[in-house]
């Protein structure tokens, strides 16, 4: 495998931005795509302050800051994003139909020899693979949110995924500054198998009366020293993207112990998804 230089980024959502900033930062050149230009010059301008974070701290100059933001094209076309990458990092939202008509996609427009990740939080490496004519280049590449503090990366081969791929990203994701983490492919990985029955839990916990959110919240920080509580972090995620996951979970696994809280359901169909609607199980003014 040639070095990573290239890279595209589907989804300029809630990850998609943060994994094009911490990949240009990484001196790749990027190309961004969404299908929403909106959504495009959002992530831009996020990506933009985020700099500016950096900035201010004195982790990089004024000069790298404009450096990094030269390196990030966007584009509406997912065909033509990805015509000349050497990586493709998928983060489109957690809808199994939906990964596997971009997979499609990317097969077909993207050079025979790049690499298709995912940054899936729960969807099955293996059968996203298997659609495609190469599911030696398939792979997780899940990262944290938020994606340019966040160090780990959890890396998810599937059954086909070759050593070669695997050594590529595990490199890549060092050299992007964080630690890559190998697992295999089973419904939420390691992360989501265990992170998301707690938040699940706490909705219920919620819902039946137990406390208030602040309440939850609070004795999951100050007594089990979670930087945040769950149901904050279930604001940050997305309700939709935390119920999505749950599905998996609940649908791959066959236990009931993962059936979704109607809270949860009740929260994501009023379209009170967190952080990015405005609204969650906490309220964010603008
Ligand atoms: P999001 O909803 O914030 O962003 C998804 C973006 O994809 C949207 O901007 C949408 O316009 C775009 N999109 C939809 N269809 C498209 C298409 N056909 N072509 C190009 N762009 C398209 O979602 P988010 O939260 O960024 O999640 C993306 C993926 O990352 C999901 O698989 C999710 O499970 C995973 N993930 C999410 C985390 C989180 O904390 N939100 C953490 C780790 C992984």
């Amino acid at each position: 495998m040639s070095e990573i230089k290239r890279v595209a980024v589907i989804g300029g959502g809630t990850m998609g931005n943060g994994i094009a900033h911490v990949c240009a930062q990484g001196a790749l050149d990027v190309v961004l795509v969404d299908l929403d230009q909106g959504v495009l010059d959002q992530a831009r301008s996020t990506i933009s302050r985020n700099l500016d974070r950096q900035v201010k701290k004195e982790l990089i100059t004024g000069e790298e800051k404009e450096l990094i933001l030269g390196r990030i094209v966007t584009e509406t076309s997912v065909a033509a994003g990805v015509a000349e990458v050497d990586l493709v990092v998928e983060a489109v939202p957690e809808k199994v139909e939906l990964k596997h008509s971009i997979f499609d996609t990317l097969d077909r427009e993207a050079p025979e020899m790049a690499i298709l990740a995912s940054n899936t939080s729960s969807i099955s490496i293996t059968e996203i693979a298997g659609r495609t004519r190469r599911p030696d280049k398939v792979i997780g590449m899940h990262f944290m949110n938020p994606v340019p503090v966040m160090k780990l990366v959890e890396v998810i081969r599937g059954l086909a995924t070759s050593d070669e791929t695997t050594g590529a990203v595990v490199e890549l994701s060092k050299a992007l500054g964080k630690v890559p983490v190998e697992v295999n492919d089973f419904p939420g990985f390691v992360s989501n198998r265990v992170l998301l029955p707690m938040i699940n839990e706490a909705v219920f916990a919620l819902m039946e009366g137990v406390a208030t959110a602040e309440a939850i919240d609070q004795v999951m920080k100050l007594g089990m020293a979670h930087p945040m509580g769950p149901l904050t972090l279930a604001d940050l995620i997305g309700l939709d993207t935390c119920l999505s996951i749950l599905e998996v979970l609940h649908r791959e696994l066959g236990d009931d112990r993962y059936r979704p809280c109607p809270l949860l359901r009740k929260y994501v169909a009023a379209g009170w998804l967190g952080r990015k609607s405005g609204r969650g199980f906490y309220s964010y003014a603008s």
